[in-house]
């Protein structure tokens, strides 16, 4: 079982042939949410996964927590009343890539209570996403996080999620609180990886964050990543595809490397598991599995898949 924390929202798609005021297609709207893409990725690949967030107490919190159910993760979502869900305007460029601008709803309002009765049986992994930082109770949500990988035995992974959550926590604030957790797992992206650091060149970077974490996975879209640990630093690239929409390629990254460990894989596998998830996440609208459509991951299994 992999416990995933964080955000869950609608995302409104924006896609690059829309320019009319009256067009048959040109926007998309999908279930989001970089925790909820993340644990619904997991549960594709498989995995047992627990969705741990807030909606608020109308349609659209609904249909968050069902599509997630459909997708096969377990919810322990609380249904806030008076706020909205949360929901994102994602502008995508003939690229594929984005520009977002959120209203985060609900999701402002999860708190370490929310962690409270999830049943403590046969966790690998405790992932947060940094959005999950960024509501009322701030970084008391990765202490509390870091309690329950510690009690559960489970590893925690952190997914800094965007330059802005580091900027709005603060570099000095935020590491230190990474360390302070615990933190097993790094999974920044080039540029919450720069912003962390102060480090331009990626593998100055990720060497610098394996003070902060014991293993590090830095992910550049079509770039090499680098997967980091014990100051052993490799580069480990992708085939770089034509994306239509990069929206949770990461998320999925993140999902497909943390199965893999779960699964026994040393890290330049499981860093292999999240290129392979990413890049089937990047050839469609949307940051979800796509419905009816199924993996089953080859890893040399050494260890536990749930
Ligand atoms: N054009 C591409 N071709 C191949 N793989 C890609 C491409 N773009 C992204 N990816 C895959 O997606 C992974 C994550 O990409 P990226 O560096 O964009 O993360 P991210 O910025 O955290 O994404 P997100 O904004 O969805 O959280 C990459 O490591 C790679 O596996
Ligand atoms: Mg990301």
């Amino acid at each position: 079982m992999i416990v995933v924390i964080g955000d869950v929202l609608v995302d409104i798609l924006v896609l690059p042939d829309l320019q009319k005021a009256e067009q048959p297609e040109g926007l998309a709207i999908r279930s989001g949410g970089s925790a909820a893409n993340t644990a619904a990725w997991i549960a594709w690949l498989g995995t047992s996964s627990t969705f741990v967030g807030c909606v608020g107490d109308d349609g659209p919190g609904k249909m968050l927590v069902d599509e997630l159910q459909l997708q096969g993760v377990r919810t322990a979502v609380r249904r806030v009343e008076d706020r909205a869900s949360g929901a994102v305007l994602v502008q995508v460029s003939p690229d594929g890539e984005r520009l977002m601008k959120s209203s985060r709803g609900a999701n402002q309002e999860l708190s370490p209570t929310d962690l409270a009765s999830l049943p403590l049986k046969n966790w690998s992994a405790v992932h947060m996403s940094g959005y999950a930082l960024l509501g009322k109770s701030g970084l008391d949500m990765l202490a509390a996080a870091s309690a329950l990988a510690k009690k559960t035995s489970a590893i925690l992974s952190f997914d800094p999620s965007s330059e802005s959550v580091v900027e709005s926590i603060g570099v000095k604030s935020l590491r230190a609180a990474l360390t302070q957790s615990g933190v097993d797992l790094l999974l920044p992206n080039a540029c919450e990886a720069r912003a962390l650091t102060g480090k331009t060149l990626l593998e100055e970077a990720a060497a610098d964050l394996l003070a902060v974490a014991p293993r590090v996975l830095l992910k550049n879209r079509s770039g090499p990543a680098i997967a980091a640990s014990c100051g052993a630093l490799h580069s480990v690239p992708t085939t770089a595809l034509d994306a239509v929409d990069t929206t949770g390629a990461g998320d999925a990254f993140d999902a497909g490397a943390l199965v893999a460990l779960a699964m026994g894989t040393d890290l330049d596998n499981a860093c292999i598991g999240g290129h392979t998830t990413a890049g089937l996440a990047i050839t469609y609208w949307g940051g979800r599995p796509l419905p009816g459509t199924f993996f089953s991951p080859n890893y040399s299994q050494s260890g536990e898949g749930e």
